[in-house]
């Protein structure tokens, strides 16, 4: 069973971003239906998969926010300080997404049509920037009341491009009526539930979210990629079924995505939490389950959901018992302690060998995990580590270059220039498995 099917996949990212902020989803979702109407006005065919993909883009053009603060800053008309999440931004989606071939428009969504020619962007980059920058600006626009003539005409060829300014004009009377009466998501939704993507994309998709925790907590990426690397490793040696491998990786990839609405203090506290943090902190189970709800195929999403029952029946949400929790799940479980126990988290250092195998066994004699599992990891612990490792490497090594292109990028803003993006090749699969 595939793991998302195509029409699923746009509803899953709403949902994932809408539980970081509402407002930003909501924004993205009226630049695209702008952006819609632009290339109605056009004649375009909304069928052709490149323009589907525009307004996948123009939702998604925000993103880098969630990352850099500037959500509240954004939300004012015609913000000043425009950079840092347009950088962000188009760093994320240029090496996490399988859109990276929009980046560039991203990039330069705030930056006027004729500033953009004279820096020699042009073609699908200065289209994109273009229609994203006008939608963006229109939305305000309408937000505040505003009249588009008079808001557009003295901007004509200089902010925007003159054949954009033009359908915006002749298409305002739809787009007005789409947004004021609400229609406007689910006009969007026609369109883009009919365009098709790759397993490869979908894949890419679904990890691009699962690294969107990284909004909250670079922790969490790491724990995230580890308990992905242990939980396949782990069914390798206890000899799972291979066709079971895909439903273990995604169940394990989106097990903690529901902490995306977890608050950052409680995510990065350094020590212990109080209990009623730890109550807090517990609800990113059922928020996961909200997120994954009729998205993902069952199976992955039972293993995501029950990655903190204990066989004794004393893991939450539901407190299920042995009798309920299939092998795949029980090897999610004992991956995710396996990672929370060898990684540096905020409340604690990493554990070594040692400590680690102890507290694995304590855990495994108290009848909590399974031992078999158990057992396996600690008769090949130094091998298990290692191929762990290597995956934990690669992801971290490209948060570490995204940070340093980020710098570099907001230096040359800062200096009143244009930056660009470094041609790098975007993060391989993080697992391989098939
Ligand atoms: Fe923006
Ligand atoms: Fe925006
Ligand atoms: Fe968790």
């Amino acid at each position: 069973m595939e793991i998302i099917e195509d029409r699923m996949v746009w509803g899953i990212i709403r949902r994932t971003l809408s539980c970081v902020d509402p407002r930003l989803v909501d924004h993205g979702e009226r630049v695209a239906y702008i952006a819609l109407e632009l290339l109605r006005s056009a004649g375009v065919d909304l069928n052709a998969r490149k323009n589907a993909a525009v307004l996948v883009l123009c939702l998604l053009h925000d993103i880098g926010a969630y990352k850099t603060d500037e959500i509240d800053r954004m939300m004012e008309f015609e913000s000043q300080t425009v950079w840092e999440h347009s950088i962000y931004g188009a760093l994320y989606l240029k090496r996490l997404s399988p859109l990276s071939g929009g980046a560039e428009g991203v990039l330069y969504h705030h930056v006027g049509f004729k500033r953009l020619q004279e820096a020699g962007i042009e073609g699908k980059s200065l289209r994109l920037a273009d229609i994203i920058h006008l939608a963006d600006r229109v939305d305000s626009v309408w937000k505040n009341e505003l009249d588009f003539r008079s808001y557009l005409e003295p901007r004509r060829d200089r902010f925007f491009s003159i054949e954009n300014v033009d359908l915006c004009l002749s298409a305002e009377s739809r787009i007005r009526e789409g947004l004021s009466s609400g229609r406007y998501g689910e006009e969007l939704q026609n369109v883009v539930c009919r365009m098709h993507f790759s397993a490869q994309e979908r894949r890419r998709f679904l990890e691009m979210l699962a690294l969107s925790i990284d909004f909250r907590s670079e922790f969490m990426v790491l724990h995230t990629i580890t308990t992905v690397g242990a939980s396949i490793a782990l069914a390798r040696l206890l000899e799972i079924p291979e066709d079971s491998y895909s439903d273990l990786y995604y169940g394990a990839l989106l097990h903690d995505i529901g902490k995306v609405s977890t608050p950052v203090e409680i995510l990065e506290k350094p020590g212990r939490l109080s209990p009623e943090e730890f109550e807090v902190m517990k609800k990113h189970v059922t928020e996961t389950g909200k997120i994954l709800d009729g998205y993902v195929n069952p199976k992955a999403y039972r293993i995501a959901v029950r990655h903190h029952e204990k066989l004794d029946g004393s893991g939450y949400p539901l407190g299920l018992k042995a009798e309920d929790l299939s092998l795949e799940e029980r090897v999610c479980a004992i991956s995710d302690i396996v990672s929370a126990l060898v990684r540096r988290r905020s409340y604690k250092e990493a554990f070594d060998k040692e400590k680690t195998k102890r507290v694995l066994q304590e855990m495994a004699d108290q009848g909590k995990i399974g031992r078999r599992g158990v057992k396996a990891v600690i008769d090949h612990y130094d091998d298990f580590m290692e191929t762990i490792g290597h995956t934990g490497e690669k992801i971290m090594e490209t948060y570490a270059s995204i940070r340093t292109d980020y710098q570099e990028m907001l230096a040359v803003a800062k200096a009143g220039q244009i930056p660009s993006l470094p041609e790098r090749k975007p993060l391989d699969s993080l697992f391989t498995f098939d």
